[in-house]
């Protein structure tokens, strides 16, 4: 059934806010948002002059920051009574736009994701602080890898082995990305579009922690007080890999959508999360962040989860910046 209620430039406020609330790599916010001709629905497009190439070259990152800002926008559609229904990429690959959400149908839900996510939007932060050595629950895990499948995506909680490992290529990949003069160059462009973190050296925005256990890295712009290279961090952190069956753009789209539907939910059960992507850019260590036992599958991104302190809030372009109004 179609309510045939036209979005209101209120109702498009809180879901262009709402949309750019989601995490992005360097927190380049790639994205904009349209209504559709007849104001019954949005459409998502990628802003390519905020595309971050020697970093992401072929927008990997760039469609899960997308995707990302998609399930941002399922979540407020239900916070304001409409079915969302999305088609991710109508118009092909490399076509604009990259997702169009119908919202003509009132919600069938009230909470079509199980839990009301809408209030861990702007909760949801990185948490790039040490964490408690406390373990995620074994309930808990099994939300969040339901939540990732309802998605079409795989989220897999690695051992102790495999945990080693990811932090391993972790750290060669971030080497290696400091060694390579045109993206340091690329992410201190980033970085200066953010005034708080003026004149910061970037090797200061590389925190880690003092036995190496945790090779983070900041591209928010905040000064690294919070991270102190003194803090020690879990002696074994939780991580977990979110892999797709193929390597296309709607696969990343739907990476996204699952990263920030886990990421929320994960905030609704009081756990901290930050991505650690180093790895993941660089062709021959996201080759080998792969388990052969779980058969071919691609690495999309490895998220680490614990408790511990919440993330700072970082900035975000003003709605007027990323909403076209019709
Ligand atoms: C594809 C992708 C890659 C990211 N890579 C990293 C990373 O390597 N290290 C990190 O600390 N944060 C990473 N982030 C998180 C962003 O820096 C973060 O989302 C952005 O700065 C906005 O901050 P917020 O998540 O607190 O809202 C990544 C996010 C995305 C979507």
């Amino acid at each position: 059934m179609s309510t045939e209620t036209a979005l209101t430039a209120a109702d498009l406020h809180l879901l262009a806010e709402a949309g750019g609330r989601a995490p992005s790599l360097h927190n380049s916010q790639p994205w904009r948002f349209r209504p559709t001709p007849d104001m019954l629905g949005l459409e998502v497009h990628a802003d390519h002059s905020r595309a971050v190439p020697a970093a992401d070259p072929d927008g990997r990152a760039l469609h899960i920051s997308i995707g990302a800002a998609v399930f941002n926008l399922r979540v407020a559609a239900a916070h304001l009574g409409r079915e969302a229904t999305v088609r991710l990429l109508p118009a092909g690959e490399g076509a604009q736009p990259r997702a169009v959400l119908d919202l003509s149908a009132p919600a069938r839900s009230p909470r079509p994701f199980g839990t009301d996510l809408y209030p861990a939007i702007v909760k949801r932060h990185s948490s790039r602080h040490a964490f408690t050595n406390r373990d995620v629950p074994e309930a808990v895990v099994a939300d969040l890898i339901t939540a990732a499948r309802d998605e079409g995506v795989t989220l897999t909680a690695l051992e102790e082995h495999g945990v080693r490992q990811v932090l391993a290529l972790t750290s060669e990949a971030e080497a290696r990305i400091a060694a390579d003069v045109t993206r340091e160059a690329e992410t201190r462009r980033w970085l200066r579009l953010e005034p708080s973190c003026d004149g910061i050296p970037l090797a200061a925005l590389g925190s880690h922690d003092r036995d190496a256990r945790v090779p983070m890295r900041s591209f928010t712009g905040h000064p690294p007080h919070h991270v102190t290279p003194a803090d020690r961090f879990e002696a074994l952190p939780q991580l977990a890999t979110l892999t797709t069956r193929f390597d296309g753009q709607t696969d990343w789209l739907r990476t996204g959508q699952a990263m920030e539907r886990v990421w929320l939910l994960a905030t609704v059960h009081g756990l901290r999360a930050s991505v650690l992507h180093q790895a993941v850019e660089i062709p021959d260590t996201r080759w080998r962040l792969r388990d052969p036992a779980e058969g071919p599958a691609h690495v999309q991104l490895v998220l680490r989860l614990g408790y511990g302190t919440p993330g700072a809030a970082s900035p975000r372009r003003p709605v007027e910046d990323v909403l076209d109004q019709g």
